[in-house]
């Protein structure tokens, strides 16, 4: 069940479970002063019981209503002191509301937002649009292969999901259409989390390709699918090569946001959004150990970024022309499989020696990213890979590794990522790694000869193989972001959707006017 969100001027139902905000160091507001005074001061009175409650930035206080009030619950949500909120800060505290309900057993609520007038950064109809996509970010839940859904009152004791938010604001009618811009960007989130969260035996490249022509044509999205035959012909020997020891063959795909013709005329070059999507990463003849192997179900969380994108883009009709490029295919050990030793002829014309099969996600992106630059010659290209470990050894699952070739780039990705949370941290790229790379009898080898040392540089590295002088370009290893194993206030563990929020912002901030 999906969370269903209302704004209302006014209390239009009898929900029993009313929410109040309260700034940190603030008095309750006017309304909820009333009721306190209809409750016999319940609420003054709780909250001088409750000294750990201070109202931080979605901090949450639950209490029972008294018999006969005709409510039931009374949840406090902190919103933190009022000068600092920001729409990100909201965004946390409804997802933190989100959660807070669901573990109360609360599924229908509705919140009252009164206008206090003295928050500096926010009007109030994007207070409310912010605190309620947040919630709706935190309701998230991946139940398709679920025979019994987490319904309330299950007798095995199934979690609560929150199904129906109503906030009551002034300005209602402005916070829905606040809400609704930020919820076309959510839908993207949402499709990407599904996509990597569903397993290998149903997403492998055909029918990862058949969902991106279902869920993006009939927004507008232009969608062209290269099967292995057409990439033979075209002498993709790379992501063939990947794909070559899987049953399940690989594909293109490449997807067009049309974006409106300018005023002038001709129209700006397009942007380019390449993802690495390996439905399935074995590690293929240079296995990996079985221990977690199930979570390379993962590997195309780049893929899932760039479709979650152009959903986001196509749903809020971007003024701008998007291109979205994923490599899909399935790494599996087979006699059919590529080997070790083996050496492919990429796209490019580039010679490269295969050292260790599981280095594949470079060799799927090469192909890639050489076809997205010759036939779209874009203002730049952003790739999104779940392509090393030792991303993960370097920054954890906190942080997203940006190799980015352009200062200026590098400046718009770090406001976007402030902007919406998803954190980038910046990583060098250095000609030490491209020579590292050299191989005795290719142009190069698909790992570095020097060890195991910065191998998210060495695969930053090698992508730079592929990427045309000039062109400004940046690689985002999420390697350790795309997927979570505990709860972040808008973000349920397993799948994130990271990078959907980070480039729609890029976009729309910096690339729509
Ligand atoms: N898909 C993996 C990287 C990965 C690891 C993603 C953990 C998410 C979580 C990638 O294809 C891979 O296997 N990389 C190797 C590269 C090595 C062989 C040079 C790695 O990181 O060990
Ligand atoms: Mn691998
Ligand atoms: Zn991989």
């Amino acid at each position: 069940m999906s969370l269903n969100i209302t704004f209302k001027s006014a209390r239009t139902d009898k929900n029993p479970n009313i929410i109040l905000t309260l700034f940190e160091g603030s008095p309750l507001g006017p309304q909820a002063k009333d009721l306190d005074k209809s409750l016999g001061g319940l609420i003054a009175h709780s909250l001088g019981n409750q000294p750990k409650f201070k109202a931080k930035a979605g901090q949450t206080l639950d209490l029972s209503a008294p018999a006969k009030s005709g409510l039931a619950r009374i949840t406090l949500l902190g919103l933190g002191k009022a000068e600092k909120l920001d729409a990100l800060g909201a965004e946390n505290a409804g997802g933190k509301l989100c959660a807070a309900l669901e573990r109360a057993d609360i599924a229908e609520a509705a919140l009252w937002l009164e206008n206090l007038g003295n928050i500096k950064g926010l009007k109030i109809e994007d207070l409310a649009a912010n605190l309620a996509n947040g919630a709706r970010l935190r309701a998230y839940k991946f139940e398709r292969y679920k025979s019994k859904k987490g319904r309330k009152g299950d007798k095995d004791d199934a979690p609560t999901s929150l199904s129906k938010l109503m906030i009551i604001c002034k300005n209602a009618d402005r916070a829905k259409t606040a809400y609704e811009t930020l919820s076309a960007v959510t839908d993207g989130v949402y499709l990407a989390r599904d996509l990597v969260n569903t397993p290998p035996n149903d997403l492998y490249p055909e029918s990862f390709a058949k969902i991106i022509k279902d869920e993006l044509k009939p927004l507008g999205v232009e969608i062209d699918v290269l099967d292995e035959k057409k990439m033979q012909k075209m002498g993709m020997g790379a992501i063939l090569a990947v794909g070559m020891g899987s049953a399940r063959p690989p594909r293109m795909v490449i997807m067009r946001w049309p974006g409106a013709k300018t005023a002038k005329g001709k129209a700006a070059k397009p942007l380019a959004f390449v993802g690495k999507g390996v439905t399935f990463d074995t590690g293929g003849i240079s296995i990996k150990p079985a221990a977690g192997m199930d979570e390379m179900k993962m590997d195309m969380g780049g893929a899932a970024a760039v479709v979650g994108l152009l959903k986001a883009a196509a749903l809020r009709k971007s003024k701008t022309e998007i291109i979205g490029v994923v490599g899909l295919a399935e790494n599996m050990p087979s006699s059919k499989a590529y080997r070790p030793a083996d050496i492919l002829k990429s796209y490019s014309g580039q010679t490269i020696e295969v050292l260790n099969t599981d280095a594949e996600g470079r060799l799927v992106l090469a192909d890639c990213l050489t076809y997205v630059q010759e036939t779209y010659k874009p203002q730049f290209v952003i790739n999104l890979a779940t392509l090393t470990g030792a991303i993960i050894v370097a920054l954890g699952h906190e942080y997203c590794g940006a190799f980015v070739n352009q200062d200026s780039l590098w400046k718009q990705l770090n406001e976007a990522s402030a902007a919406t949370g998803e954190k980038l941290w910046r990583m060098p790229l250095d000609e030490a790694w491209r020579k590292d790379l050299e191989s005795p009898v290719a142009d190069i080898q698909n790992i570095g000869k020097s060890g195991r040392g910065a191998g998210a540089c060495t695969a930053a590295g090698f992508l730079s193989y592929f990427i045309e002088d000039k062109m400004h370009w940046a690689h985002l290893d999420i390697a350790g972001t795309a997927w979570i194993k505990g709860d972040r206030p808008t973000v349920p563990r397993c799948a994130t959707g990271f990078g959907v929020r980070l480039l729609n912002h890029l976009v729309s901030q910096y690339y729509e006017s």
